[in-house]
């Protein structure tokens, strides 16, 4: 067993005192998004791959109605409740995710009744890597492993996104929650958000690493701005459906029909409807190069995302653009852009490994003169989707 698995459950016997053997370790990764952003609640693709960074959960069921969690994250502010309590409150904060997971999993009927659980988080916070579909999803599959309700990767993934838009009041697609349930090490997840059709592509990077910056900017106003963004879609979609109503989504819309239909728009819906359909057709390019290692097309698409998400979608901000301007002309830069969300958060690039030490130290100094904030930098490994950890793989 690793140190930190040891510690966690040295820690989860001074929480929870009682039968070891009855513990068990789940892991949920986090997520980074290569392309394809804000499409995925528009019926569009995605090209997310999971990191090894993620969600760690020791639990041990109960049988009196009663949940007791504790995360090491936070560690002064456990979170209890009993099956009667499944409710969102706003002082349960970070208790609230797996909470409306509970919830969830009830409504389905799963055989609950109580656990002991214990997080540790090895995401950042509010950076946009998708720390709360993590959570969401380790508890999701490790409650159902348990109680032998059914464990299948994409049916939690859907009930993990009915938790984020019921209960805590994001209406976010299935980006997140895919991606964290289904990705595998080396490879990107190319998902068709409409039809589901999905597709594993190699990353093979040679001599290049995946960078990821984080702003560490709270992302304040990122829940009230991302749905002003779907409902901004929702209306470009609505005037458009009057040319074709056989246009489900906005990813229905190839970029010629959107030119030829585009004066109908105000502007602000105009603008969000372009950057949804020329993203998708940025990633299927995307998907083409990777799969011939042209990693250079691949990070100008990278490039080209960016400043769509400025300028026609306008989720970026200051320092999300003062990263992307200094990274972009890093020499072994070959592709940046903004990932997640937008509104603070993370960018990632494509960066030469002999140029690492330059483009941090550059990237660090510059970020700071601009905007007063210190980035902090991962080199991106990719990892395995939700599962069960057994002694075996840990020992
Ligand atoms: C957040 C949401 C996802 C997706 C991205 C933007 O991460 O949770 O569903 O919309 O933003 O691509």
């Amino acid at each position: 067993m690793t140190n930190g698995l040891r510690e966690m459950f040295d820690d989860f016997h001074h929480y929870f005192p009682g039968n070891s053997d009855e513990i068990r370790v789940y892991f949920a990764p986090g997520r980074v998004n290569l392309i394809g952003e804000h499409t995925d609640y528009n019926g569009g693709y995605v090209l997310p791959t999971a990191l090894s960074l993620g969600t760690y959960m020791l639990v041990r069921l109960r049988q009196d109605g009663k949940y007791q969690l504790r995360s090491l994250n936070f560690k002064d502010h456990p979170v209890n409740f009993d099956e009667e309590q499944l409710v969102f409150k706003k002082e349960d904060d970070w208790g609230n995710y797996p909470k409306g997971i509970i919830k969830e999993l009830m409504k389905e009927s799963a055989s609950l009744k109580g656990a002991d659980i214990l997080y540790y988080g090895t995401i950042p916070n509010a950076a946009g890597l998708s720390s709360s579909a993590s959570i969401g999803m380790v508890t999701a599959f490790g409650l159902a492993s348990l109680v032998g309700h059914p464990t299948d990767r994409q049916a939690l993934a859907f009930l993990c996104q009915r938790m984020e838009n019921h209960f805590i009041g994001v209406n976010t697609g299935i980006l997140d929650q895919f991606a964290v349930g289904l990705c595998e090490k080396d490879y990107a997840l190319f998902l068709n958000c409409d039809t589901l059709e999905k597709e594993k592509v190699a990353l093979k990077l040679g001599n290049y690493k995946l960078v990821i910056t984080n702003t560490n900017k709270r992302r304040g106003l990122a829940d009230s701005k991302y749905n002003e963004r779907l409902q901004e879609c929702r209306e470009a979609l609505k005037v458009l459906q009057e040319v074709n109503p056989a246009w489900k989504t906005l990813s229905d819309i190839s970029i010629e029909a959107f030119e030829r239909h585009q004066s109908r728009l105000a502007s602000i819906p105009k603008a969000r409807a372009r950057h949804v359909i020329t993203e998708n057709a940025r990633v299927l390019d995307a998907v083409k190069a990777l799969k011939v290692s042209d990693l250079k097309t691949f990070g100008e698409l990278m490039k080209q995302s960016h400043r769509s998400l400025r300028d026609d979608y306008e989720v970026t901000g200051q320092e999300l653009d003062a990263l992307f301007d200094t990274q972009r002309q890093m020499a072994g830069c070959i592709g940046t852009r903004m990932t997640g969300a937008g509104f603070g958060g993370c960018t990632i690039s494509i960066v030469d490994a002999n140029t690492l030490d330059v483009f941090k130290e550059t990237v660090s100094r510059k970020y700071n003169q601009q905007t007063g904030l210190e980035a902090t930098f991962y080199i991106c490994e990719t990892g395995n989707g939700v599962r069960e950890i057994t002694e075996e793989v840990v020992s």
